[in-house]
């Protein structure tokens, strides 16, 4: 356990850099770490070594809607490790992980019944994309092999996430190391047609065509799978337009393409219901999760699939592994645990109702920001929002370091990417406390804007 009445003085160590932060500007914090410095978290509130409370805005990455410190889920932290802390999950397995995937399969679309245990978001679409290319050679279709994913799409950081992924930044140094035979869709997000759109906008479903162009550049023969986030979260919440994901199901059908939702910010509630899939009433082929199952407590990732495809892979002879893919940690005793407390507290305080009622106050408040100057498009969907701010001129992309430095100061943990700012709150939070947040971020604009 980190003593913090030890002498350890983290915030003149973390000038030392010996901690390579991830997805950070290294030099920034180490220039000045005392106000990212995290030493507590309590319900919606982090707290600082300085002592400032932090409304935690962006639930953890998205991976803690339940609140932190959470009593249940304490407990069952400790009950866990005191009973069976470990499980080898290859050629052995327990009843934690049999009952958590049996209740995740109850939650997902109709016919969607196996689920197979990672630990991160990125292991979870590494493994998608494996099983759809397992899945088309076991048909006898191999030279099904191009994966196709969408600009502005995130899906982690794995070569295959990364490949399929759409974040030029997270990609240019990579270049020589894509996964071949990638190609990607246009986002459906245009400002120009769709700006401050309230939920899903009326303009853009006709991009989903743009996978029609792919199968005739490709042919069909040759594609596995789609993959998309039903909502674009990393890249600002772009919300999918009316219809445009019921009609890339439908080209996927029509050419036997396998369609990946990856649903690690959008499953468990973000949505309103227990998958994007529900939210929208379009049925992928397979769902990628992570984050919320385990409010972020104990690393758990996975993916659920249909039964087609679970028993495509049971054939062979029965002494055969039929899939040579997992990883030591898949199903871990602790993170089954957690997902079944999490799940428990999700059911017993009816928590996507409350989403669902949450959702109108989130809408209002964001929208209500448009009379400011510096703001360029607002956007929002479930229990999920961003706001796009202009860009300062001949500097694209730099808004963010200021806002994020002046929300820190506003009492606000905000996720700023470039010259956007996206929130996705705990489910847990009052009407009182988005209205806060928003009236808060408002001084946070007014100052910095
Ligand atoms: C849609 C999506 N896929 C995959 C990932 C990667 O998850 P992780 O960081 O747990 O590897 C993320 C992370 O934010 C995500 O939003």
């Amino acid at each position: 356990m980190v003593d913090m009445s030890s002498n350890f003085d983290s915030v003149n160590e973390a000038r030392k850099g010996t901690y390579w932060q991830p997805f950070t500007s290294n030099r920034l914090l180490r220039a000045d770490p005392e106000p990212r410095m995290l030493t507590k978290a309590e319900g919606i509130y982090y707290t600082s070594i300085n002592g400032t409370r932090l409304l935690d805005t962006l639930s953890g990455l998205w991976c803690t809607p339940l609140g932190h410190a959470h009593p249940r889920i304490a407990e069952a932290v400790k009950t866990q490790v005191e009973t069976l802390d470990f499980a080898p999950s290859f050629q052995m397995t327990h009843p934690g992980a049999i009952s958590l995937a049996e209740r995740i399969a109850e939650m997902a679309p109709e016919g969607m019944n196996h689920v197979f245990f990672a630990n991160s978001g990125s292991e979870s679409v590494d493994t998608a994309l494996k099983v759809a290319l397992g899945f088309h050679r076991i048909k006898g279709e191999g030279n099904r092999f191009r994966m196709i994913g969408r600009e502005r799409g995130y899906h982690g950081v794995g070569f295959g996430g990364m490949s399929v992924g759409g974040i030029v930044s997270n990609r240019k140094m990579f270049a020589p190391c894509m996964m071949p035979g990638v190609d990607h869709l246009r986002h459906p997000y245009e400002p120009e047609y769709a700006a401050f759109s309230h939920g899903q906008p009326t303009w853009g479903a006709e991009r989903a065509e743009d996978l029609q162009r792919l199968v005739a550049l490709h042919d069909a023969s040759t594609i596995a799978a789609v993959i998309v986030e039903p909502v674009q979260g990393s890249t600002g919440v772009l919300v999918p337009p009316v219809g445009y994901l019921e009609r890339l199901r439908e080209i996927c059908t029509q050419n036997g393409i396998l369609l990946i939702f990856d649903e690690v910010i959008t499953g468990f509630g973000r949505m309103g219901a227990p998958f994007a899939a529900q939210r929208f009433g379009v049925k992928p082929d397979i769902i990628t999760f992570a984050k919320a199952v385990t409010n972020g407590v104990v690393p758990m990732g996975g993916v659920i699939v249909t039964d087609e495809i679970y028993n495509t892979f049971m054939t062979g002879p029965e002494s055969a592994i039929e899939f040579c893919h997992g990883y030591t940690y898949s199903g871990h005793p602790l993170a089954a645990a957690v997902g079944h407390v999490v799940l428990d507290i999700m059911e017993s305080e009816d928590i996507f109702a409350r989403v669902r009622a949450l959702e109108p106050v989130l809408e209002e408040e964001v929208h209500g920001l448009k009379d400011l100057p510096c703001v360029s498009d607002i956007r929002n969907i479930g229990l999920t929002a961003a706001v796009d701010m202009k860009p300062i001129e001949g500097k694209p992309g730099a808004r963010w370091s200021a806002v994020f430095e002046e929300g820190l100061r506003q009492g606000l943990l905000l996720r700023c990417t470039g010259d956007t700012v996206s929130f996705g709150p705990p489910f847990v939070a009052s009407e009182q406390e988005l209205r806060g947040m928003i009236a808060s971020f408002r001084k946070v604009l007014e100052a910095v804007g």
